[in-house]
């Protein structure tokens, strides 16, 4: 399973990662992403069918705020680094 996070804290807002994966990532009133399918806790296994797209937005982010990784999140994106 794979799971995925934003780190809100470096997001800036550049509305890629939801124009490749709308179906798991939205934005705030002030255009930071978050994920939709955990309120961005990153404790929620992506759909099978929605891992290429999140793979994509991880490669588009410019500022590296997409987080993927194959364990939960539990709500910090620095988890695993
Ligand atoms: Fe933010 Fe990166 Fe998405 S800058 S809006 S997390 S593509």
């Amino acid at each position: 399973a794979k799971y995925t996070i934003v780190d809100r804290e470096t997001c800036i807002a550049c509305g890629s990662c939801e124009a490749v994966a709308p179906d798991i990532y939205g934005y705030d009133d002030e255009g930071i992403s978050f994920v939709l399918l955990d309120d961005n806790k990153g404790t929620e296994a992506v759909p099978d069918e929605f891992i290429d797209d999140i793979v994509d937005a991880f490669e588009g982010c410019p500022s590296e705020s997409i987080k993927i990784a194959d364990r939960p999140f539990n709500g910090n994106p620095h988890a695993f680094e």
